[in-house]
């Protein structure tokens, strides 16, 4: 039997405090303890994260969990340490990164610094039946509250942005406009709830960029359109605002998923890849896992789809450990002295 590794994960860098310990060999990954504590409840009444809170606030959790996921072993629980080093907020990160140093220096044992969308990418690696169609070449579409990439991986760890927003994130793009109808942060959930009982035919929105033949997207002139539409449409009677509201809902979610799918399965064809991930928090939109799912099972059947499951689709450390894993069986390791936050780092 092969050795496991157990890696102890900590993952600070936006607004979510997470320590996971994972125990990974050839043959078997497992997820030990795996916390997530979310500040969402905080930045609600800001309107979206404020940074000097988050890091605030990440530091009164993360020793907390720490204390959980260790135990009675305490520092013996673990053979080595992944953090997420970026990108994302510099106070926040650097919260997680100086509580991974300090573990590190103590007990002499290996870290690395991981890159928190590397990390998004491993989410999917968790799930069992994915791991089994691990075949590269894959390609990734990565979507979350600040990234939207298309990610070609050739090899473990060798990856190639081929697609990128050149403004707004589709995490964004549902964030704003469900501001701009009034709900509350983040708003991605609340359309896609409110999606359920509308028409997504009602409202023209644009699909910006969809048949340009690049990979990019461009999401800001959606949010202009909602806007305009928004506070275009008649204060006629309450009952039809509530039915506009969720009418726009649908026809909003309806627009971001046709230019992901269409620019997915364009990528997926271009490089001839043999499997697609999903990951990042808008993969928790059930229309674009569907969607993106029927698309390529009728134009590619050949090539397997691997969404990551629900439970790590929101930012997690099992993710930051997974990365974390396959950068330690490759052999990096960082001196824990030189570890610094990245806030741009791109993957
Ligand atoms: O990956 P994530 O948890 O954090 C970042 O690294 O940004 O992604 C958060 C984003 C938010 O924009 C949120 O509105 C969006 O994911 N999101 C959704 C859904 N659930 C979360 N967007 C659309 N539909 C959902 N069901
Ligand atoms: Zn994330």
């Amino acid at each position: 039997m092969p050795k496991a590794l157990k890696v102890l994960a900590i993952e600070t860098s936006c607004d979510e405090t997470a320590v996971c310990l994972l125990s990974a060999s050839k043959t078997k990954v497992n997820v030990e303890h795996d916390l997530v504590s979310s500040q969402i409840p905080i930045h609600q009444k800001y309107g979206g994260v404020v940074p000097e809170v988050a890091a605030r606030s990440h530091v009164a959790e993360t020793v907390s969990l720490l204390m959980q996921v260790l135990g009675t072993k305490g520092l013996k629980a673990f053979d080595a340490i992944a953090v997420t080093s970026g990108p994302g907020l510099a106070t926040a990160l650097r919260v997680g990164i100086e509580a991974g140093r300090v573990l590190a220096m103590l007990t002499g044992k290996p870290i690395v610094g991981v890159n928190h969308l590397e990390g998004h990418l491993a989410s999917a690696w968790l799930n069992t039946e994915n791991r089994k169609h691990w075949k590269f070449p894959m390609l990734a579409l990565i979507v979350s509250g600040g990234h939207t990439e298309l990610v070609l991986m050739n090899a473990q760890c060798k990856y190639r942005i081929v697609g990128q927003t050149r403004d707004d994130a589709a995490g964004e793009a549902f964030d704003k406009s469900a501001k701009l109808m009034g709900l509350p942060y983040p708003g991605g959930p609340h359309i896609a709830k409110l999606a359920l009982e509308g028409d997504a035919k009602a409202f023209d929105l644009p699909r910006p960029m969809m048949n340009d033949g690049s990979l990019d997207f461009s999401f800001s002139g959606l949010k202009t359109a909602v806007r305009q539409t928004w506070e275009g449409w008649p204060i006629a009677t309450e009952v039809l605002r509530e039915k506009a509201k969720r009418d726009l809902a649908a026809s909003v979610q309806q627009a971001i998923v046709d230019v992901l799918v269409a620019k997915t399965l364009t990528a997926a064809k271009k490089y001839k890849v043999k499997g697609v991930l999903l990951v990042g928090g808008v993969s928790a939109n059930a229309l674009l896992r569907e969607t993106l799912g029927a698309a390529l099972q009728e134009q590619l059947p050949t090539v397997t789809y691997m969404p990551s499951d629900k439970a790590y689709i929101t930012d997690n450390a099992a993710m930051i450990a997974a990365a974390g894993y396959w950068r330690l069986t490759k052999g990096e390791k960082h001196d824990w002295k030189k570890i610094e936050a990245k806030p741009e780092w791109n993957i």
